[in-house]
C-alpha cells in the first residue's frame, strides 16, 4: 500500500470497525441502521486490501451513512488447481486500514459459518457462463454468485460496490441482483492503477520484481488496442489481436485471452465502437492477472 493512499493522521478516525462474524449479527446491525433511516453500503472483498478496495470504501462512504466491508476468501470461487491456499492473507493490516478510514463494520465470517456441513445451494448465472473468465475458470462465477448472494442477503437492503477491473464479475452481480429481486443497488467504480498502469490486485504481491515489471504488459496491451482504435481500426478481432501481441511480446507472460466485447453482455464484437470493452488475461509466474478498459478510455500512465 503506497503511503500516499493513506489518510493523513489528523483525518483518521480512532474507532475500529465493529467486527462481526455471523450473518445474524450483521443482519441485526444493518437492520438497526436502516430503522434509524440510514443508508447502508457494502464493499465485498477477499482482504489484502489495497487502494483499489479503499476507493470502493471511499465511494461507499460518500454515498451511504454506514459502510460494511466484508473480508472473506471464498473457497467456492477457486478451482482445485487455483491459489486458494496461497491467496494473500493480512487481516491485521486490513483492519488497520479500515480503522483509518472510519469504516463502521467489518464482516469476517469463518468458512464453516458460510458453508456449514450440509450446505448444498449454488447460485448459477447462466448468461455469459461460457465466456472469458467463466470459460477460463470453470465454476468460478458460480462461487462468486453464491457468496455475493449470501453477503447481500445477510446485509439486507444496501448499495453494494464493485470494481470495474473485474468487469465481468460486476455485470454478473448486477444480473443476479435483478433476477433474484435482491433490491441492492450496484455501483461499479473505476480501476485504481500503479503509476506505470498496472491495475492494483491483491495477487500482485505474489510476483517477483521481474514478474512485477512484466505485468505492465496487461495495461500496455489495453493502451495499444485503444491506440489502434483511435487510428481507425474498428475490427474487434484485429484490435484483440493487437492487445494479444503486446502480451505475447513479454517473455514472462502467457496470454489467456484478449477480446473486444459488448460491455453489457461480454459477447465478442465484430466491429468495435467507442464504448466497447477490451478484456485481457495472462499468467505471469503462475499468477492469474486480468485487466480491462473501454476503447477510447485507456489506462493513463502517470509514472
Ligand atoms: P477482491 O479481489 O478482493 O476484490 C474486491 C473488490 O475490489 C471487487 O469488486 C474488485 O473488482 C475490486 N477491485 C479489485 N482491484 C481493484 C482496483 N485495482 N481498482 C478498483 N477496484 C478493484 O472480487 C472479489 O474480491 C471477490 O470475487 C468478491 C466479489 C469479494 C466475492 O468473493
Amino acid at each position: 500500500m503506497a503511503e500516499s493512499h493513506r489518510l493523513p493522521t489528523t483525518a483518521r478516525v480512532a474507532a475500529a470497525p465493529e467486527l462481526l462474524n455471523s450473518p445474524r449479527a450483521l443482519r441485526q446491525l444493518t437492520a438497526s441502521w436502516r430503522a434509524a433511516g440510514e443508508v447502508v453500503g457494502l464493499v465485498p472483498t477477499m482482504g489484502s486490501l489495497h487502494a483499489g478496495h479503499l476507493s470502493l470504501v471511499g465511494a461507499a462512504q460518500s454515498e451511504c451513512d454506514r459502510v460494511v466491508v466484508s473480508i472473506f476468501i471464498n473457497p467456492l470461487q477457486f478451482g482445485v488447481e487455483e491459489d486458494y491456499l496461497d491467496y494473500p492473507r493480512q487481516f491485521e493490516a486490513d483492519l488497520e486500514l479500515l480503522s483509518e478510514m472510519g469504516v463502521d463494520a467489518c464482516y469476517r465470517p469463518e468458512v464453516r459459518t458460510m458453508y456449514p456441513d450440509g450446505f448444498a445451494t449454488r447460485v448459477v448465472v447462466e448468461a455469459g457462463s461460457e465466456l472469458w473468465e467463466a470459460e477460463r475458470r470453470p465454476g468460478h462465477f458460480t462461487g462468486v454468485a453464491t457468496v455475493v448472494t449470501k453477503l447481500l442477503a445477510a446485509t439486507g437492503l444496501c448499495r453494494a460496490y464493485f470494481g470495474e477491473k473485474d468487469a465481468q464479475q460486476a455485470v454478473l452481480v448486477a444480473q443476479l441482483v435483478r433476477d433474484l429481486d435482491l433490491g441492492a443497488t450496484i455501483s461499479v467504480c473505476p480501476t485504481v492503477r500503479e503509476p506505470d498502469g498496472l491495475a492494483l490486485s491483491s495477487r500482485n504481491v505474489l510476483l517477483s520484481a521481474s514478474g512485477r515489471r512484466a505485468a505492465r504488459c496487461l495495461a500496455a496491451s489495453l493502451i495499444e488496442a485503444s491506440r489502434r482504435f483511435d487510428s481507425g481500426i474498428i475490427s474487434g478481432p484485429e484490435l484483440a489481436q493487437a492487445a494479444s501481441e503486446v502480451i505475447g511480446a513479454e517473455p514472462l507472460a502467457s496470454l489467456d485471452y484478449a477480446g473486444v466485447v459488448d460491455p453489457a453482455d461480454f459477447q465478442p464484437l465484430a466491429q468495435a465502437t467507442g464504448g466497447s470493452r477490451v478484456l485481457v488475461a495472462a499468467q505471469i509466474e503462475g499468477v492469474h492477472l486480468i485487466d480491462t478498459a473501454l476503447l477510447g478510455s485507456p489506462p493513463r500512465l502517470s509514472g
